[in-house]
């Protein structure tokens, strides 16, 4: 069986994006940036089936098992499909599997590690170039702006060159220039009840919105040039404020979406306190309750240690900085 097998990293955002200037072609309203993960991973292996046969899309569980995918992933998948069959105009029917290493659906950007990673099998399965550029254009089609960025390593910017937003991600430091450290607090594992794409739509209607795009340049500045200078401090403030920023825009938007739980809350008190103490950590949440607490490998023991034991957090999920999307030689099926 001719198999293709790719897995491709979540990444956190550091700015977000959040709103679209264009719902039809998931074009942002604003720049992005974001840092690629390494252990928070979507494998996806796909397989040409006999013409004339139905697609067959796959979901492995954590215990091994493929199982028919549900209603939510299949959707998704299938849309992207139909996007990438018209793009290379190559319509054999497909097996394909995916799974994921973290939640699903939870704030964690599972649509973006997923979605790269068909991007990247489907062109090679077209035999095309794969260059990361072309997958981060690739991964647009799916709907997920956050998957364009999964497509580099270290740190990225989406749309990379801001005359072009339809046009790709772009690295600007690889993740060994700064390899920070994300703990992930899971605070809910269930999939979130308002997705990512009615956020979206809905963020134009908080009446901050505009003023968030007004300032949103020059934070984009800041946090470039923190990471640049590995300038911890500087990072820490900007990045704390836009995502406390994200979330006013989303819990004053028409109608209004929550996507904080009081562990989140607990959660971001007390990672301020310990900066207060010294330790180079700061939080960011993407749409979701769970928690990315990120800090530098020297002062990882010391936040754990100091977080492991607030109530509330079901799971912590160990990741930091990594490299981008790349084939595997053992597959799903
Ligand atoms: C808050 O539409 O890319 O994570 O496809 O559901 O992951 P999903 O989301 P997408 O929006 C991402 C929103 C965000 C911020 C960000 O990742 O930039």
């Amino acid at each position: 069986m001719n198999r293709i097998t790719v897995s491709s990293p979540s990444n956190i955002a550091l700015i977000k994006y959040w709103g679209m200037r264009d719902e039809q072609l998931t074009l942002p309203n604003n720049i992005s940036l974001s840092m690629t993960l390494s252990q928070c991973v979507s494998l996806c292996t796909l397989a040409p089936l006999h013409s004339g046969t139905p697609d067959e899309i796959l979901w492995r569980t954590r215990e091994g098992t493929l199982v028919p995918a549900n209603a939510s992933l299949r959707f998704g998948i299938e849309y992207h499909l139909g996007q990438l069959r018209q793009h290379f105009d190559h319509w054999q029917p497909l097996r394909i599997a995916t799974s994921n290493s973290f939640p699903t659906g939870a704030g964690i950007a599972s649509s973006a590690s997923g979605f790269s990673a068909l991007a990247m099998a489907f062109a090679l399965q077209c035999d095309q170039d794969c260059d990361a550029a072309r997958i981060s254009e690739l991964a647009r089609l799916s709907g997920s702006g956050s998957a364009t960025r999964s497509a580099f390593g270290g740190f990225v910017q989406w749309p990379g060159d801001a005359r072009q937003l339809a046009g790709p991600a772009q690295p600007f430091a690889p993740a060994q220039h700064w390899p920070l450290c994300d703990l992930i607090a899971v605070v809910d594992a269930r999939h979130k009840k308002v997705s990512s794409r009615q956020g979206h739509h809905l963020a134009a209607s908080s009446p901050f919105y505009r003023t968030r795009l007004d300032l949103l340049p020059d934070r984009l500045n800041t946090v470039r040039q923190a990471i640049l200078n590995r300038d911890f401090t500087a990072l820490a403030n900007a990045v704390e404020c836009e995502a406390v920023e994200m979330h006013m825009i989303a819990m004053t938007s028409q109608p209004p979406v929550f996507y904080w739980q009081p562990t989140t809350l607990a959660l971001l008190e007390r990672v301020r306190q310990l900066r207060g103490e010294g330790l180079q950590v700061c939080t960011t949440m993407d749409a979701g309750p769970n928690v990315h607490v990120i800090c530098t490998a020297q002062h990882r023991s010391q936040v754990f240690a100091a977080l492991r034991s607030l109530p509330g957090v079901v799971r912590w999920i160990f990741d930091q900085a990594g490299d981008g999307p790349r084939r595997l030689e053992h597959h799903l099926f």
